[in-house]
């Protein structure tokens, strides 16, 4: 088990290396188009959009070394070829190793939202970050966030609001109908049985 974990690593896992910036076509062996998942959670996302989407490259990022573990364990060396992952805690530095004007689309699908007033300042999205997000994006790239916290959902649409690169696609910022390319995560059918609705929230760098 734990020597299929090690071949799997040398096959998927990227190195979180500060010193220098990603190479996609180095890292997926062809120039498709780059969408980056940030926390990846059990990785339904990846595993499933790789299939439905063999012609785009699919970067997932988790802080968790047993997140990765798990994906690792179900990635599948033929059906997700197109599928790469690293262990790291995203922050502004985003733009230190993802090319500038690489991506196509960046999800970011229920993020801590760090409930506690005094907890706020370790929300993902920030002012920079957002700055971050739009540095790494294509032209016309799309932003693609849920959340089930009604009070960061509206955080959130206020902060991609106060930016001039962004605009939103959904009009007044969110939907509560799951977009067509929407995926239900573990995580999303657990809090839906708990009563919580979920914020639907893309954006477009202009
Ligand atoms: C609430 S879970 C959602 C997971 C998944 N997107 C889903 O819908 O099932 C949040 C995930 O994001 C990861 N995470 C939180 N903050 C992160 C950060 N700054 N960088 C990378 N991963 C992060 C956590 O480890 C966790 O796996």
């Amino acid at each position: 088990m734990e020597k299929d974990l090690k071949y799997k690593r040398g096959i998927f896992q990227v190195a979180s290396d500060f010193e220098k910036t990603l190479n996609f076509e180095e890292i997926f062996n062809n120039n498709n188009p780059v969408h980056l998942e940030i926390g990846s959670g059990r990785g339904e996302f990846l595993l499933e959009k790789s299939i439905s989407l063999p012609e785009v490259n699919f970067l997932g990022i988790d802080s968790k070394e047993k997140r990765i573990k798990t994906i690792l364990r179900k990635l599948d060396i033929e059906k997700n070829k197109n599928v790469r992952v690293m262990k790291l805690l995203v922050d502004d530095d985003i733009e230190k190793f993802i090319p500038e004007n690489s991506l196509e689309e960046i999800y970011i699908i229920y993020p801590d939202p760090w409930s506690k007033r005094k907890h706020h300042k370790n929300r993902l999205i920030q002012d920079r970050f957002i700055e971050a997000l739009s540095k790494v994006l294509k032209f016309n790239g799309k932003v693609k966030l849920a959340s089930d916290h009604k009070e960061y959902a509206m955080w959130i649409v206020r902060h991609f609001q106060n930016q001039t690169d962004f605009e939103t696609i959904f009009e007044g910022g969110f939907t509560y109908i799951p977009p067509r390319d929407h995926l239900r995560t573990y995580f999303e059918v657990k809090k839906s049985k708990e009563g919580y609705n979920p914020f639907f929230m893309y954006f477009k760098k202009k």
